[in-house]
């Protein structure tokens, strides 16, 4: 049998493995599309709603990967899918979805052990919160065998109107989704700065906020310029140059410190900054921060200019 001729599975029975409030949004889903669904989780009693719903409890994680076709894990990271299912001889042909959040190395190291053990694997990165699961507002982007994912796309549609497959690449989506919570990360850390040396300086949270959202609402365009100048690898500073970001980041910095708080996010951001002004690149976009980040990296998915 070829990859295509695999066929499609429409309600095939689902191991969901991991009942935080994400794998309860999944089991959910996929018992509202019709799949009969067995639960496990490490910590019994989360699985009750989900009894009450139809899914049927596994008392070991064995007896729910062997009574089903398809194992969704979702927990908090990779080594509580590996420490769960580590004492498994599992049924070869099964597959094994991973939704749980890693990094793409992670992701492959997990896709090889699962080919030792001669179970099929796909990788998934959910990009929308718990409540979005099972409507259209919600995206999950895979990576894997394409004709994996199709074999499954019943039920991975079920999930979330939005499934986007990358590539063959197991780590693809890992790695968008690191990337993405590295956006997060320093943005919230950011907010978190920044509302902290208002209050400092006497202004209320919520005069503040109202000025802070404009900062917010200038992301969506710097981000298309950020993508168009790293693939034409070429930096104008047509909006505001590094060297003009390293002299703003000296005043908050001397601010931060006349206040006491914590500067090292800032320190951190200003070191790349002068690293990038050291190189000659002080008249460029901050795109160029980026590129200089990446360093070599940059050029294998997007050649530059010279
Ligand atoms: N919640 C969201 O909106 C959201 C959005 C996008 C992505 N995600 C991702 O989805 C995954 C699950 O998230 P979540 O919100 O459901 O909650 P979570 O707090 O990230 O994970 C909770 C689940 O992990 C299990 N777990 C933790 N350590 C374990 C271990 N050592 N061995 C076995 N199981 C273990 C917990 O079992 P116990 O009940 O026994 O503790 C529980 O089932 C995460 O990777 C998260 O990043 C979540």
């Amino acid at each position: 049998m070829t990859d295509h001729d695999i066929p499609i599975d429409q309600r095939s029975t689902v191991a969901v493995l991991g009942l935080g409030p994400m794998g309860r949004a999944l089991a959910t889903a996929a018992l509202a599309a019709g799949h009969p669904t067995v639960v496990w989780n490490r910590t019994p009693g989360r699985a009750d709603p989900l009894v009450a719903r139809g899914a049927v409890l596994a008392p070991t994680v064995g007896d729910a990967v062997r009574a089903a076709s398809v194992t969704i894990a979702c927990m908090i990271d990779y080594a509580a899918v590996r420490a769960s299912t580590s004492g498994l001889t599992d049924r070869p042909g099964g597959t094994l979805v991973n939704l749980s959040s890693g990094h793409a190395a992670e992701a492959r190291a997990m896709a090889d052990l699962a080919a030792r053990r001669g179970v099929d694997y796909l990788d998934g990165a959910i990009l929308t919160p718990a409540p979005t699961i099972g409507t259209p507002a919600a995206t999950i982007l895979y990576s894997g065998r394409h004709a994996l994912y199709q074999r499954h796309r019943a039920l991975l549609d079920a999930f979330a109107g939005t499934g986007i497959h990358l590539g063959d690449d197991v780590g693809g989506a890992a790695a968008y989704e690191t990337a993405l919570l590295d956006l997060f990360a320093m943005s919230v850390g950011g907010l978190a700065h920044a509302f902290a040396l208002a209050v400092a300086e006497g202004i209320a949270p919520a005069a503040f906020a109202r000025f802070a959202k404009g900062i917010g609402g200038l992301l969506p365009d710097l981000t298309d310029r950020f993508a168009a100048q790293l693939a034409a690898g070429q930096f104008p500073a047509d909006v505001s140059s590094v060297a003009s970001a390293a002299s703003a980041l000296s005043h908050v910095r001397a601010a931060a410190a006349v206040h006491g708080i914590d500067a090292a996010p800032l320190e951190a951001v200003h070191r790349i900054i002068e690293r990038a002004v050291a190189a000659g690149h002080g008249g460029d976009s901050y795109a160029r921060l980026a590129q200089q980040l990446a360093g070599a990296g940059v050029d294998a998915v997007a050649p530059r200019a010279g």
